[in-house]
């Protein structure tokens, strides 16, 4: 049952925004014509000035359950006037372990341990970082090589700037690490333009990883690190087949194969995570956002029993694995968590997505013939709309989209350059779809 209690009450807006340095945004822009919000309350946030915005981008693909669930806001305070911090190292808090358990519960079997960390940027580099130490576990500390992939976006850790794909995030950070090489990325305009799910060409593009061990030699490539959906680079859904050819290969090479499901994991694709969806079984898998339901810092790495268990030697008193953080497990982030597992269980959550997926991919196709889409993707609940770029300013059309968007129609979406992102959050009711796209369709004339 979505929650009744009512709308929340203005803030003061300070005078001043000079101080704060806003991360991943154009700054200058943003203070001088704010999108400042006060509120949100299950499908909506609402603004400083009262208004009532639809979002359309799960806040930023985190809100899977929508906002204000109040669940989760009273296990947080539960758990805050309870325990509010315990060390994590060397010491535990039983809600962690359950929490452990129940994440394991959801993912494919094998999957059965859970390092939890605080975003999905750590979660990315412990990820790496396992991987680099589990094979000197295995006598094969040669295997330094990290694999990324071009568009792949993996947080901003020197480790997940590293295999990310983006070129701004990563021209400004001099050589980053060491040793990392790329796959192609596996959109091709030409061949899968306006597919609904996951596009018939492009399977081949995981065979690219054969050229790398060729060139690399296998023995020095510890892991291959993908999202089975890239997200933040426009939502690009993996081609048919083409993770299957991906765990092949790194199988017969000895690569581990890590699924980052920051934004895919919890029901984002119809499914608890994509690896279930598309039937390949990662050696990690990395969470974080949806855990939550946004609603406190938290993310993760799933980790198959054969890696785990070979950090569990030598003598019992020392440290297995010298990686954590301050914050891992931490009470209220749990809390959180299992107060939002419980509601996507209870209110099925994952099972709604993958019945409104066909027709939340009707209702995005019917924006085809608006002005500048050039092309169109969707997968689960979440869709990319490319837009041609404005001569000479690429990603202005994407900008004044968002600004349209927020300002003029009531509406939060995402934008990457010039691609506008729909990921509305789960609850999302046939009809808000039909509205989201109505205000979709308003924002792309008002652009074009
Ligand atoms: C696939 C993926 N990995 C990692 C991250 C980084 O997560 P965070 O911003 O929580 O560090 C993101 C964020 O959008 C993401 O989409």
């Amino acid at each position: 049952m979505l929650d009744k209690s009512p709308k929340p009450t203005a803030v003061n807006v300070p005078n001043d925004l000079a101080a704060h340095w806003m991360p991943f945004t154009a700054n200058r822009a943003f203070k001088k014509n704010p999108r400042l919000l006060a509120g949100a309350k299950d499908m909506h946030y609402f603004t400083v000035d009262g208004r009532k915005i639809i979002d359309a981008a799960a806040g930023m693909w985190c809100c899977n359950a929508g906002h204000g669930r109040s669940q989760i806001a009273e296990a947080i305070g539960k758990q805050a006037a309870a325990l509010d911090y315990a060390p994590p190292f060397q010491f535990g808090i039983p809600q962690a372990f359950e929490l452990a358990s129940r994440i394991a519960d959801l993912a494919p079997k094998g999957l059965d341990h859970v390092f939890f960390c605080n975003s999905g940027s750590e979660a990315a580099d412990t990820a790496l970082k396992i991987a680099l130490a589990y094979h000197q576990t295995q006598g094969q500390g040669t295997r330094t090589r990290l694999i990324g992939r071009e568009r792949g976006y993996h947080g901003v850790g020197f480790g997940g700037t590293s295999v990310g794909g983006i070129v701004n995030n990563r021209k400004m950070f001099g050589t980053l690490l060491a040793g990392v090489d790329h796959l192609p990325h596996t959109y091709d305009r030409d061949k899968q333009a306006f597919t609904k799910g996951e596009p018939e060409y492009g399977a081949h593009f995981a065979d690219e990883l054969e050229r790398l061990v060729n060139l690399h030699g296998a023995s020095t490539i510890a892991a291959v690190i993908v999202e089975p959906m890239a997200g933040s680079t426009g939502v690009l859904p993996a081609p048919k087949g083409y993770l299957k050819r991906l765990r092949e290969i790194t199988q017969k090479h000895g690569i581990l194969l890590i699924f980052d499901e920051v934004i895919t994991g919890y029901g984002r694709l119809g499914f608890a995570f994509a690896a279930e969806r598309y039937g390949v079984l990662p050696d990690m898998l990395t969470f974080a956002k949806g855990i939550t339901n946004g609603a406190a810092p938290m993310g993760g790495v799933l980790v198959r029993d054969t890696i785990h268990d070979a950090f569990m030697n030598g003598p019992e008193h020392m440290v297995e694995l010298t990686h954590g953080y301050t914050y891992s497990a931490h009470p209220i982030a749990c809390a959180a968590a299992l107060a939002t597992l419980d509601i996507y269980r209870d209110e099925k959550l994952f099972e709604r997505a993958n019945k409104l997926e066909p027709k939340f991919a009707d209702a995005v196709m019917s924006l085809r013939n608006e002005p500048n889409v050039v092309d169109i993707r969707t997968v689960g609940l979440t869709a990319g709309i490319d837009l041609a770029s404005r001569p000479d300013m690429p990603g202005k059309r994407g900008f004044d989209g968002l600004n349209s968007a927020f300002h003029d129609n009531d509406l939060m979406l995402r934008v990457a350059g010039d691609t506008l992102a729909l990921t509305p959050p789960l609850i999302v009711s046939e009809d808000q779809i039909g509205e989201i796209i109505a205000k979709v369709a308003k924002v792309i004339r008002a652009v074009a």
